[in-house]
């Protein structure tokens, strides 16, 4: 087995609907499988990092969210298999690194999409490009007046090496995310005028314990890391737009604007 100096845990599936496929398992991938992964830093002496999400303040009362602010999660809701599994795993992290005097970084990562998502991974970029390039209904859960505030794949995994590599200053979780907050509403208005497409709007009900408002405070990411994001929500979804024209065009899943 390859001796490693750093170890990323991003294991987990992230869409509700992945991680509600087999909640148990989403539970135990939080729980066991970062577990292997912390023993096997401590037996090589690695530096760990764990994703963690933003999803660990369940639906916030405080807003934007501070990394001090605790949250408000449901322990038994059908998201709770990943929010509260990534609460434990954020308990067990910060424990084990005390305990065998390993170095943890633990990032709490707010909505990020770009290129390279699946066409079914089920969260809401992801869903409106491809609804928008198949002249689909665009399916916006409840109102569309809640907020989210997204991060471009780029300014996230910059983040995550300044936050691994960060030899001090680091005290506990750091919030890594866009403060640029939208609604689902104006989400889907933008990419409709982007990819130039006439599906329509439709309204679907709100899943259950669905958070109402999202929106990093990164002041400690700014402080510590000098980390913000660079890239803007209109160029971010430029790229992840012609990421997908070219995704759906080789796999035959032909786009109605290709064919505009
Ligand atoms: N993308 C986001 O907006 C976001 C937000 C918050 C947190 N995160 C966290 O970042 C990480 C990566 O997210 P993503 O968006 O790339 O998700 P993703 O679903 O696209 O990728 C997750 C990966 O984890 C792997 N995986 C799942 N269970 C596993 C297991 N038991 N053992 C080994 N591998 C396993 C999957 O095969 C997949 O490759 C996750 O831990 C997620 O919780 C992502």
């Amino acid at each position: 087995m390859p001796k490693f100096d750093q170890i990323y845990n991003l294991a987990c599936p992230a869409s509700p609907v992945h991680y509600q496929y087999d909640r148990v398992k989403t539970a135990l991938t939080c729980s066991h499988g970062t577990l292997n992964l912390l023993q096997k830093a401590a037996a090589d002496r690695a530096r760990f990092f764990q994703a963690s999400t933003s999803e660990i303040y369940g639906d916030p009362e405080v807003h934007p969210q501070t990394e001090n602010y605790r949250g408000n999660v449901n322990t038994v809701g059908p998201r709770s298999c990943y929010d509260e599994g990534k609460r434990f795993a954020e308990t067990l992290v910060t424990d084990f690194g005390a305990q065998h005097g390993l170095t943890t970084r633990i990032v709490r990562i707010f909505n990020t999409y770009g290129p390279r998502m699946h066409p079914d991974d089920g969260r809401v970029v992801s869903n409106f490009i491809v609804q928008a390039l198949l002249g689909e209904d665009i399916t916006i859960y409840g109102s569309g007046e809640q907020t989210r505030s997204f991060c471009f794949v780029d300014d996230l995994v910059e983040g995550f090496v300044r936050l691994m590599n960060a030899d001090s200053g680091i005290d506990g979780p750091v919030n890594i995310g866009n403060p640029n907050e939208t609604t689902v509403n104006q989400l889907a208005e933008q990419i409709l005028e982007m990819v130039g497409s006439k599906s329509k709007i439709v309204h679907h009900p709100l899943p259950v314990d669905d958070p109402r408002r999202r929106k990093p405070d990164i002041s400690n990411a700014l402080a510590r890391l000098n980390w913000s994001p660079q890239v803007s929500l209109h160029d971010g979804l430029a790229e992840t737009i012609a990421y997908f024209i070219e995704e759906m065009s080789t796999s035959g899943r032909r786009s109605s604007a290709l064919a505009s």
